[in-house]
């Protein structure tokens, strides 16, 4: 198994970087060709075992998958319609393949993915939304099996806004007869980006992007070519990056406004953040203000940036508080922060970081993705003279495209070892 070691003492980050295609973007995408019947081409794909795994999860359906950065999806001999468990186990996001294909095969049997180290998360409002547009839903032997000859519109009001809910119900009701309404939808970039393919395709998806998307059904899809948006996700670690190593790099190739309320947390800590000509530029700061945080759904401050901000907060002039709304069990970070000689107390959904430490290097384990790219963050400014080791990096293949690297170009020294 691989690990990540971080030389402390990181010197300031400079120079510029390419920001991937969004993982969260290219997922539903890969699964939104399921409800065409022919080759579509996704450009500006991550390179990321998550988009593998969605394209074996199509693979086992009869699809064909080829190609890396461009990736070809041919579904004209989807054949078994079915998300098996020892995939979705692997991968949550493969339950974004039920929408689409309850809406153009009238059948889907989709393993339930279960909890994962950061909540439960449950999938009730997919479900619901799609009872609402007529599909009968069972739950058998740990799969969902859902049925329908052919949706219809219907009125979904989300109890609550979820990311990759909106996006299945917005798939399936762009097959199914009539008009659909989702009320209280996530407003994520990455669902915006969906909604875009799927008009690519001939759907008729109003609204994406707002509390309030409107589906007009239509009776096929035809194929498309896209090219897939910058992960904001990764553009905002390597501003921290930048921002905590006193650094000044240009991130290529993101868009500032999938990215308010980060880049106005950095600022009130003292960081520049501006946008530069093809992107956004980042320069660090000697000292940082501390910063109170509440993740929310977008456009709010997103939980994917949570355990990466606290990194900064463990640098700053003071006390910061952190809360987390989205995810119940989303600070496994904290304990090996804590290791590293952070002082950060957990007291329910809050976080409380005491500012002005100097972190020391040592071996960490990650938890989840985004635990593990801040596990890196703070190996770059731990004290000179320490290393930092990531183990179990393997979370952090999923969803950061040769983070060593791109660190390593701006400065880092960091290596990715065998273990
Ligand atoms: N929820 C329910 N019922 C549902 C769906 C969600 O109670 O039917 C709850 C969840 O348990 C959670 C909240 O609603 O408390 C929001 O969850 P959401 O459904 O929005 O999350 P998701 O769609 O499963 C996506 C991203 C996550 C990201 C969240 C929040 C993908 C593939 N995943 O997950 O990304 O954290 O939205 O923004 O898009 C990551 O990339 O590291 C990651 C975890």
């Amino acid at each position: 198994m691989d690990a990540i070691t971080i030389a402390g003492g990181c010197p300031p980050l400079q120079g510029s970087v390419a920001i991937s295609g969004a993982k969260n973007a290219a997922l539903p995408l890969i699964a939104s060709a399921l409800l065409t019947g022919g080759r579509n081409t996704f450009k500006n794909v991550p390179d990321l075992n998550d988009v593998r795994t969605m394209a074996k999860v199509l693979e086992a359906m009869g699809a064909e998958v080829s190609g890396k950065r461009t990736l070809r999806v041919a579904t004209s001999s989807i054949d078994k319609l079915e998300a098996p468990y020892d995939l979705v186990r692997t991968m949550r996001a493969s339950v974004l393949t039920l929408g689409p294909l309850v809406a153009r095969y009238g059948r889907a049997r989709v393993s339930l993915p279960g909890g994962c180290a950061i909540g439960a998360r449950p999938i009730d409002q997919h479900l619901k939304g799609l009872r609402a547009m007529g599909a009968q839903i069972e739950i058998s032997e740990g799969y969902v099996e859902a049925r329908c000859k052919r949706l219809r519109g219907g009125l979904i009001n989300c109890d609550i806004p979820t990311v990759t809910g909106t996006m299945n119900l917005m798939m399936a009701a762009s097959l199914a007869k009539g008009r659909t309404t989702i009320e209280n939808a996530a407003r994520e970039p990455e669902v915006e980006d969906l909604a875009r393919v799927l008009n690519k395709m001939g759907a008729r998806v109003y609204g994406a992007g707002t509390a309030e998307v409107n589906i007009e059904g239509v009776d096929e899809l035809h194929p498309v070519e896209h090219a897939i948006i910058a992960d904001r996700i990764e553009a905002g670690t390597f501003m921290v990056a930048a921002a905590i190593t006193g650094g000044d790099v240009l991130l290529e190739g993101c868009l500032p406004e999938h990215l308010v309320a980060v880049i106005s947390k950095l600022r009130q800590a003292g960081a520049r953040v501006e946008a530069a000509p093809g992107g956004i530029r980042v320069r660090g700061a000697k000292r940082f203000a501390p910063l109170d945080i509440t993740t929310q759904p977008h456009p709010g401050f997103p939980t994917d940036m949570q355990a990466q901000l606290m990194v900064l907060c463990c640098c700053a002039d003071g006390q910061s508080l952190i809360t987390e709304t989205i995810f119940e069990n989303r600070y496994m970070h904290v304990p090996e922060l804590n290791r590293m000689n952070a002082d950060i107390q957990v007291n329910g959904r809050t976080a409380i970081v005491h500012g002005r430490r100097q972190l020391s290097g040592t071996v960490v384990m990650a938890s989840d993705l985004r635990a593990s790219a801040a596990l890196i963050l703070a190996g770059l400014v731990a004290r000179e003279g320490t290393t930092t080791r990531v183990r179990r990096v393997y979370h952090l293949d999923r969803g950061y495209e040769r983070i060593e690297r791109k660190l390593r170009k701006l400065g880092a020294k960091i290596r990715r070892v065998k273990e």
